[in-house]
């Protein structure tokens, strides 16, 4: 056995983007790029509609999978191909976008708490282009693992005898919900080569000698046990691992493929109406 520590921690930056929701940016900025096979990770956590009422409108996506999970607030997703969905408090959505679509994301709510995240999950080459799909995942669906002074909600993967509804996803991906309560300890076993990180999003805690704050993302190091203690009363992460693609990245804002061909193929379908 050897343990995981933090071999890198990364701040979220605060930016905007969709039609000018306010988020904080944790993986896609300055300081970290991506974290094969992750490609994006944005916090998203406002309780005045300004931050959040514009949404995400009608934009394409092409070469990966966004993950959305809710922990307060409505968000409805719809496509050009008639698919719709409502994300409430505790749910998530898995969607691949393979070979591409276009939607959008709508806030359902004119006040109150908005917070979730969405994490992009890059696709191997040789899926890319598959055909869109859904995994809409509803709050009871969600098993939640009672551990000593604390509580994991299992989105994918396994944790304590529990599995994630989310299901067939190539990178064998591991997400998991932490909450400790004040000395509370959380340990896992991921898989050794598996890319792992920590996004920790209320109170404090430590893994190893790290030290995680809201909104700090602490890189993995190799190894197989992870181990989080709270330092404080309610110290809540993300707990996420994946496995790398060890792909060339081509990336253009809402396009992530291999190749520079592939982004232009990919505006040139999308202009020409090949995505709807
Ligand atoms: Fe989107």
């Amino acid at each position: 056995m050897s343990e995981r520590t933090v071999e890198r921690l990364v701040s979220a930056v605060p930016t905007s983007d969709g039609a000018g929701v306010r988020l904080s940016r944790a993986i896609a900025n300055a300081e970290l790029d991506h974290l094969d096979p992750f490609l994006l990770l944005d916090e998203f956590r406002s309780d005045d509609p300004n931050d959040y009422i514009a949404g995400f409108p009608d934009h394409p996506h092409r070469g990966f999978e966004t993950v959305t999970y809710m922990l307060a607030g409505k968000m409805e997703h719809a496509d050009h191909a008639g698919n719709r969905g409502l994300l409430t408090s505790g749910g998530a959505q898995w969607m691949t976008a393979g070979r591409g679509l276009i939607h959008s994301e709508t806030p359902k709510q004119e006040d109150g708490l908005m917070w979730g995240f969405q994490l992009w999950v890059n696709l191997p080459a040789a899926n890319k282009m598959t055909a869109p799909r859904y995994q809409d995942i509803d709050p009871s669906a969600i098993p939640e693992v009672t551990i000593e002074r604390g509580s994991v909600r299992v989105i994918a993967g396994v944790f304590g005898g529990a599995t994630g509804p989310v299901q067939g996803i190539v990178t064998d991906p591991v997400y998991l919900d932490v909450r400790l309560d004040a000395l509370g300890r959380f340990e896992t076993t991921l898989p050794e080569d598996h890319t792992a990180f920590v996004y920790a999003y209320q109170g404090q805690g430590t893994v190893g000698a790290a030290v995680l704050e809201p909104k700090s993302l602490g890189v993995l190091s190799k190894g197989d046990t992870i181990r989080a203690t709270a330092t404080g009363s309610d110290f809540r992460f993300l707990c996420i691992a994946a496995r790398p693609l060890n792909e060339p990245i081509a990336r253009y804002g809402p396009f992530v493929m291999n190749t520079r061909e592939e982004i232009h193929q990919a505006f040139d379908d999308f202009r020409n109406g090949r995505f709807a």
